[in-house]
């Protein structure tokens, strides 16, 4: 008898675990997005599958060429699920431009970060802060204070010796006849750069310093993919308590902590000693201080905004400097026309500098196609806060924005040979200032749009002028491998590798 009670108890319990996982499944995945509202439809979508929705379209290791393929198919302004995350997916300049213009305000920000403590894309970074007080106090000090025309000027001095030391790197290893790896040399250029305009210093080779920042970036960056799978997961999942990729993305902000607190007390000590600095830190710390400011920052968020810095604008240039130069190598008329105009401009008795950019029309072209072709960030994410309508259909409040900048910059409906390195497309005279703005998104748009927009294009027209001016190179094979590689940035699957020779005599000092 006692044993028959066990069985119908465990029956009975088996039973009431079922019912409330079927719930659940039921509450997490199967919900109906609201919709049809405002008198129209949600925007068209392709065949989905229930629970995963249209999770098994995206499912490959280079998501924006997935994502190509779903619009190719179904049409440019498309709406995706994963699970119960409801996305709207834009492909074409021309729906990209209408939302851009029409729901600024509403599509600023992001959604919200899946782990909200950590330095790393976190709720106190900037790249992941809502739209509201505190991310309009950081972009107001960003755009006038750190990265703005008078702040970049200032900081030029310290580039300019960044600059020169990577020529010197590269000189000494054509001089032994030694193999280069572009990406590593490159990164190093841009890592040592925004340390110096952060804390007005390098960081130190010596004691391992400069290597664990690039490391950190690094890390950081390759965890960009499993922070897109959190963040698409993170409410079906936190339902379940489950925290996706935790410990990784904390390990890294951890070490992030460690670097960043010992800059912090650094310059604590100086401004102590009354130094008066106008590095970023000591911006950052005379706000800090600021019993008036607008808003009152913490430590926590001056760590994490150079959290952003780092990451946003290290390995973005780097590998956008990598893919200019295999395209360039790749394409020898290009490599002539271009180091004929830094060759005539620049002449071949000193190093380029950032003032030349201006003079040298082509090499700019040459840095806005490289970057329509491998826009190093394809996807601009963000979230519709409010419902509304565009293009005649319906998109539901909470709807994560997806515009794949990738698509959109190969759009073969306004690009003539879209997958074709073609710089001089940038300096046709026919070309209006409005058409650019529609077509060319690789800094994103709008008040979320980059603002390390002219930083960027420093680092890579100085760097791919120094090195079209300085050396001839050598590669394995006719043509460098233009392969990209998987993951939410993009980046070359075979990194470029090859040897140098110097065509110019070696330059003094470049100060
Ligand atoms: C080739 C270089 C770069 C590319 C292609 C790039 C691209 C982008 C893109 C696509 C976004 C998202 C924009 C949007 O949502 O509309 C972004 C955001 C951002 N970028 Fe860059 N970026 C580059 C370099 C830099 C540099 C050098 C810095 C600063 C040191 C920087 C700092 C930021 C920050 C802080 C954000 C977040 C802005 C916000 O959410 O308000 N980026 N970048």
């Amino acid at each position: 008898m006692a044993a028959m009670m066990t069985v119908e108890f465990q029956n009975c319990f088996l039973f009431i675990l079922l019912c409330f996982f079927t719930f659940l499944c039921y509450a997490l995945f199967f919900k109906k997005p609201k919709g049809p509202r405002l008198g129209c439809d949600l925007p068209p979508s392709p065949p989905s599958l229930p629970i995963i929705g249209h999770l098994h379209l995206i499912l490959s290791v280079l998501i924006h060429k997935s994502f190509q393929k779903i619009s190719s198919k179904y049409g440019p302004f498309l709406y995706l699920r994963i699970f119960n995350l409801p996305i709207v997916l834009v492909s074409s300049a021309s729906v990209a431009y209408e939302i851009f213009r029409s729901q600024d305000v509403n599509i600023s920000s992001r959604g919200p970060s899946p782990i909200k403590k950590s330095l790393l894309l976190g709720s106190s970074n900037v790249i992941n802060a809502p739209y509201g007080d505190y991310w309009k106090f950081m972009k107001k000090l960003m755009v006038k204070k750190l990265l703005g025309t008078q702040a970049i000027e200032r900081s030029r001095k310290f580039r300019a010796d960044e600059l020169d030391q990577f020529y010197r790197n590269l000189l000494e290893k054509a001089i032994k006849k030694e193999s280069v790896e572009i990406g590593e040399e490159a990164m190093k250029f841009t890592n040592n750069s925004i340390c110096k305009m952060v804390m007005g210093r390098s960081c130190s080779e010596e004691n391992g310093e400069a290597e664990r920042v690039r490391s950190l970036v690094t890390k950081s960056t390759s965890l960009t993919t499993s922070f897109f799978l959190a963040a698409i997961l993170r409410k079906p999942l936190k339902k379940l308590g489950i925290s996706l990729f935790k410990k990784e993305i904390m390990g890294v902000s951890r070490r992030f902590d460690e670097v960043l607190k010992k800059i912090l007390v650094e310059h604590e000590k100086k401004l102590e000693e009354h130094h008066q600095g106008t590095d970023m830190m000591d911006v950052l710390l005379e706000a800090y201080g600021d019993e008036n400011a607008e808003y009152k920052i913490t430590r926590s968020h001056i760590k994490s905004l150079f959290v952003d810095l780092f990451v946003a604008g290290t390995d973005t240039s780097m590998h956008t400097i990598q893919w200019i130069l295999a395209e360039i190598i790749n394409s020898p008329k290009i490599l002539e026309r271009l180091r004929k105009e830094i060759d005539s401009v620049v002449e071949k008795t000193r190093l380029i500098q950032e003032t030349d950019l201006l003079n040298l029309p082509y090499l700019q072209a040459v840095v806005k196609e490289g970057l329509r072709l491998h826009p190093p960030v394809p996807l601009v994410l963000r979230t519709f806060q409010e419902e509304c309508k565009i293009g005649g259909f319906y998109v539901p409040e909470n709807t994560a924005l997806v515009v794949n900048g990738y698509a959109v910059m190969r759009d073969p409906d306004i690009w003539e040979d879209p997958d074709e390195f073609k710089p001089e497309r940038f300096i046709a005279s026919s070309r209006s200032e409005k058409e650019d703005v529609l077509k060319f998104i690789a800094f994103g748009s709008g008040r979320r749009g980059c603002p390390g927009t002219n930083l960027a294009s420093i680092f890579i027209g100085t760097a791919i002028g120094m090195m079209v001016q300085c050396f001839d190179y050598n590669i394995k094979g006719d043509k460098v491998n233009m392969a990209e590689a998987g993951g939410l940035n993009l980046t070359m699957a075979h990194p470029l590798q090859c040897t140098l020779v110097p065509r110019t005599k070696p330059f003094q000092c470049n100060l």
